[in-house]
């Protein structure tokens, strides 16, 4: 059985002593707690890591980071590389999110070799994939997320393929309000299980873990997570309040 992923992206919020004390909410509220069938993580901003890495000693929260560079060391400015999250113990890290890809311009090739650093690192990517309003709505949204897989995964063995995890992320539902049904994110997702199945074999398709993202809450969690294809949620906006994310750390998932 797939164990689900509960992640939450806090992308350019909070500065230390706020991402301080939202940890030690979480720590409070989700403490007493054992979940053998999900793991929980937070993706701070990168200046906020050794913080929230002091925050959560003793906690089984994992901590991961937002993005990275692909090289180990140079003259990348403003950049972080792989070797400097190893240094904090962060082994989770986002690529590819639609902000990036989006806003900074982040190309499919770009996002493939992050996506192989990350994996020579011994990393886990979590690899974001999902189509645009305007592509959606011209119906274009399965190629699209295909076309994003093969330039993020392009260079993986099965073996590989199969430890990283995958998020679905319609652009259109992100900071919207706008989630995707579960069935239209169950259908893509079982669309993303496919594509991996014919590309990197059965194995593969089992084990890897599949997010969805967009506008999840505590309202909406229990019913995504109730479809076979959704192995976890990430969060973006529901992250940033201890109560919503607790509460969306423990939706009733599928067995
Ligand atoms: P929201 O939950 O705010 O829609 O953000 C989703 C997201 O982008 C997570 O990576």
């Amino acid at each position: 059985m797939r164990k689900k992923l509960i992640a939450a992206n806090w992308k350019m919020h909070l500065v230390p002593g706020e991402a301080r004390a939202l940890v030690s909410a979480l720590i409070a509220d989700l403490g007493r707690e054992t979940f053998t069938d999900r793991e929980v993580l937070v993706a701070p901003a990168a200046i906020l890591i050794p913080e929230v890495k002091d925050a959560l000693r003793g906690s089984s929260i994992i901590l991961g980071a937002q993005n990275m560079f692909y090289e180990e060391k140079g003259a990348f400015t403003g950049e972080i590389s792989p070797t400097m999250l190893l240094a904090y113990d962060v082994y989770h890290v986002i690529v590819g999110h639609s902000e990036r890809r989006h806003i900074f311009g982040e190309s499919d090739e770009l996002i493939g070799r992050k996506v192989r650093a990350a994996i020579d690192h011994k990393m886990t990517p979590i690899v974001c994939v999902g189509e645009t309003q305007q592509e959606h709505d011209s119906g274009r949204a399965l190629e699209v997320v295909l076309r994003q897989m093969e330039g993020a995964l392009g260079s993986l063995t099965d073996d590989e393929a199969g430890g990283i995890v995958m998020a679905y992320e319609p652009v259109w539902a992100i900071g919207t309000g706008r989630t995707a049904t579960p069935e239209q994110a169950e259908s893509m997702q079982g669309a993303i299980r496919g594509a991996f199945n014919e590309r990197f074999g059965r194995a593969a398709a089992q084990i890897v873990r599949i997010l969805y993202g967009g506008s999840v809450n505590a309202d909406n969690v229990d019913s995504l997570l109730s479809k076979p294809d959704i192995d976890g949620a990430l969060v973006g906006t529901a992250s940033l309040g201890a109560d919503s994310f607790a509460r969306i750390v423990r939706a009733r998932a599928a067995k």
